[in-house]
C-alpha cells in the first residue's frame, strides 16, 4: 500500500507542482493518474521512488516512510516506465531488460529464460532482437521494451508514466490487455499515468483525476462516468460518456420493463420494490421469493407498475415475447 498525506512539492523557481496531495493506493491495485499537461502527474510519480525529493508532507509504503529508505534499495523493488522510454543505449536489448534481475542477484539461467518469456509477451521475437542496441529498434518496439523491463525483476510496485503512448492502437491495445491479465495475476500495485481516457477507463481499478496539482476525484472507472465530482470532471470524462453511462443506468432499471397495473389485479403475496431497483435486484428478489412477479412502487410508496417473471426474463435474454 502507498499512501500520500498531505504532500506537496514547489520546485527552486516556486512552482507548486503537487498541493496537498492525500492518496492510498491499495496493494494490488492499478491506478491511474489522469489530467491535462502539467497537472503534476509526472511529479506526482517521481516523489513515489525520491526521484523527486518531497517539499512536505509524508509517503508511506506499507506503513515505511520512504525518506527513510535507502534510494538505491527503494527504486529497486519500485519498477518504472518512463515518459520518455530510457533504455539504456550502450546495452543490448538482453542486457537493458536483465539489469535489475542482474543487480539483484538471480542466476544467469533465471533472468535469460525471462528475458525471453517478456520478449515474447510484447511480440518481440527473442532472437531477433536481444542482441541488438536500442537504437536498431523503432519507437514503439523501445517502449515495449521499457515496458518489460520494468516487469523484469518482479518488484511489488510499477510505476508506468505514459508507457503506451509512442504505440500503434493495436498494439496499445494488446499491452493494454496484457498489462491488466498480468496485474490479476502477480497482483502488483501499478501506479500508471495516462492522458487517454479510454485507456484510464480499461485498465484502472482506481481513477485519480488531477488539475493544477491538486486531486479532484477519485473513483472506480464506473463511478467515475456515473457520478463525476465537477465540471472539471465532467469535461475531462466527456460529456458523450456521462449520457451514455446515464442512458446505460436507465436500461438496467427495474422501471424500463415494468408494465402499467391493471386495476383489480390480486397482488397480495407479490414482493414491492423501488422504481429505481435495478433489474439483476429484481431477478434476485423474484428467485428468493419463488414469486411470479414483483411491484415497483413509486417514491411515496404507491404502486404504479408490475414486471412478471417471464417479462423479465425474456428481457434479461433479449428474446422478444410473442404477442
Ligand atoms: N524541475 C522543475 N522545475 C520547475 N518546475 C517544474 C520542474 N519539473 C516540473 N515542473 C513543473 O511542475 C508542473 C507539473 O509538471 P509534471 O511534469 O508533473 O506534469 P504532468 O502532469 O506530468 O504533465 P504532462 O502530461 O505534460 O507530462 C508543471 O507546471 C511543470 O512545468
Ligand atoms: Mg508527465
Amino acid at each position: 500500500m502507498i499512501t500520500f498525506n498531505s504532500v506537496t512539492k514547489t520546485f527552486e523557481d516556486h512552482t507548486v507542482a503537487v498541493n496537498d496531495v492525500s492518496l492510498t493506493i491499495e496493494k494490488g491495485n492499478l491506478v491511474t493518474l489522469i489530467g491535462p499537461s502539467g497537472c503534476g502527474k509526472t511529479t506526482t510519480m517521481k516523489m513515489i521512488n525520491k526521484l523527486i525529493p518531497i517539499t512536505s508532507g509524508t509517503i508511506k509504503i506499507d506503513g515505511k516512510d520512504i525518506s527513510e529508505e535507502n534510494d538505491v534499495e527503494l527504486r529497486r523493488n519500485i519498477g518504472y516506465v518512463i515518459q520518455r522510454i530510457g533504455l539504456l543505449p550502450h546495452m543490448t536489448i538482453e542486457e537493458n531488460v536483465s539489469l535489475v534481475p542482474r543487480l539483484k542477484g538471480w542466476k544467469k539461467e533465471s533472468y535469460e529464460k525471462r528475458v525471453d518469456e517478456l520478449l515474447d509477451l510484447v511480440g518481440l521475437e527473442p532472437n531477433l532482437y536481444k542482441k541488438r542496441y536500442p537504437l536498431e529498434l523503432s519507437g514503439g518496439q523501445q517502449q515495449r521494451v521499457g515496458v518489460i523491463r520494468a516487469l523484469a525483476g518482479e518488484p511489488p510496485i510499477i510505476l508506468m508514466d505514459e508507457p503506451f503512448s509512442a504505440l500503434d492502437p493495436i498494439s496499445r491495445e494488446q499491452l493494454q490487455d496484457e498489462l491488466k491479465s498480468l496485474q490479476k495475476s502477480i497482483q502488483k500495485t501499478i501506479v500508471f499515468v495516462t492522458h487517454d481516457m479510454d485507456e484510464a477507463l480499461k485498465v484502472a481499478d482506481e481513477i485519480v483525476v488531477m488539475k493544477d496539482g491538486g486531486i479532484q476525484q477519485i473513483a472506480s472507472p464506473i463511478d467515475l462516468i456515473q457520478h463525476p465530482a465537477n465540471d472539471f470532471v465532467r469535461s475531462f470524462i466527456g460529456e458523450e460518456r456521462v449520457n451514455q453511462a446515464s442512458n446505460n443506468k436507465k436500461e438496467y432499471l427495474a422501471s424500463s420493463i415494468m408494465k402499467p397495473l391493471v386495476q383489480n389485479q390480486h397482488l397480495t403475496e407479490v414482493p414491492k420494490l423501488s422504481q429505481d431497483t435495478s433489474l439483476q435486484e429484481v431477478a434476485r428478489v423474484i428467485l428468493l421469493s419463488q414469486s411470479d412477479a414483483v411491484i415497483l412502487c413509486d417514491q411515496a410508496g404507491q404502486p404504479i407498475g408490475l414486471i412478471e417473471k417471464n417479462h423479465l426474463l425474456h428481457e434479461l435474454a433479449g428474446i422478444p415475447e410473442e404477442v
